[in-house]
């Protein structure tokens, strides 16, 4: 099995149900909580510069309407992506890459960079996330996983940092997924919890990758997968998972 830097429980989109997701607030509250490791989804400004967004339209998370990836750094910068989920959060800005690099390696945190480009724009994201993150890193331990739902994305980022770790994100078990993943040079698999049982498991461990599930919030589930021998959980339940080994449920 390959060498895996990373704890076991991940906070999702920072711990993106208690404040607001993929924001700096929303990984202080997860630290709070004992968190040591976290999601969150990456994309393109408009100028190149990769910053926190899930969706690719500012509407659900901000006052703005529209493409975020078609506005500048300068615009999104002074977004409130806070406000939405209610008055202590209000004026919370988009955060950009480099400022999310900084509070995690301050910390001694690691960090899964899910790759979630603007449709269309799938190899350039995957490029200036690899590149981004060999200028944040610089080598540095423990180094950012690069996933993605999208093989280009992760084309994109092999190129640029050939020697960072990629992941693969499957919500389906579709067609060629499994040689996808080892051409990528993957050394890990993500999956929607409710696609991962034993036989998965260990077709990954057998071809030397590692197994992880998102988004594990149920604690039955998180024992299914526990017992199985799970490298990796993302859970936004970070209330009710405590990550410390020996404690597992608050
Ligand atoms: O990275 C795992 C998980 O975040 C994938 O789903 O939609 O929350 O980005 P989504
Ligand atoms: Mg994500």
């Amino acid at each position: 099995m390959n060498d895996w830097p990373y704890p076991l429980w991940i906070a999702h989109r920072g711990a993106g149900r208690l404040a607001p997701e993929n924001t700096l607030a929303a990984f202080r509250v997860g630290a709070g909580y004992g968190y040591r490791a976290f999601e969150c989804d990456v994309k393109l400004s408009a100028d190149g510069v990769p910053f926190l967004l899930h969706d690719d339209t500012l509407d659900r998370t901000t006052p703005e309407r529209g493409i975020a990836g078609e506005r500048s750094w300068h615009e999104l910068s002074r977004l409130d992506a806070g406000g939405w989920q209610g008055r202590p959060f209000a004026g919370e800005p988009l955060p950009s890459l480099d400022a999310i690099a900084a509070y995690v390696r301050r910390n001694g945190f690691a960090l899964n960079i899910e790759i979630k480009p603007t449709t269309g724009l799938e190899r350039a994201t995957g490029e200036a996330v690899g590149q981004a993150c060999l200028r944040l890193w610089q080598g540095e331990a423990p180094p950012p996983l690069l996933s993605s739902f999208q093989p280009e994305a992760l084309a994109g980022a092999k190129a640029t940092a050939p020697g960072l770790r990629r992941a693969l994100l499957l919500e389906t078990l579709w067609p060629g997924w499994f040689e996808r993943a080892q051409a990528l040079g993957c050394v890990a698999v993500v999956t929607d919890y409710a696609l991962m049982d034993a036989a998965l498991i260990a077709q990954l461990h057998g071809a030397g990758l590692r197994a992880l599930c998102y988004t594990v919030n149920d604690p039955p589930e998180a024992r299914r997968l526990l017992a199985l021998g799970i490298d990796g959980l993302i859970t936004d339940a970070v209330n009710r998972f405590a990550p410390a080994p020996g404690a597992l449920f608050d």
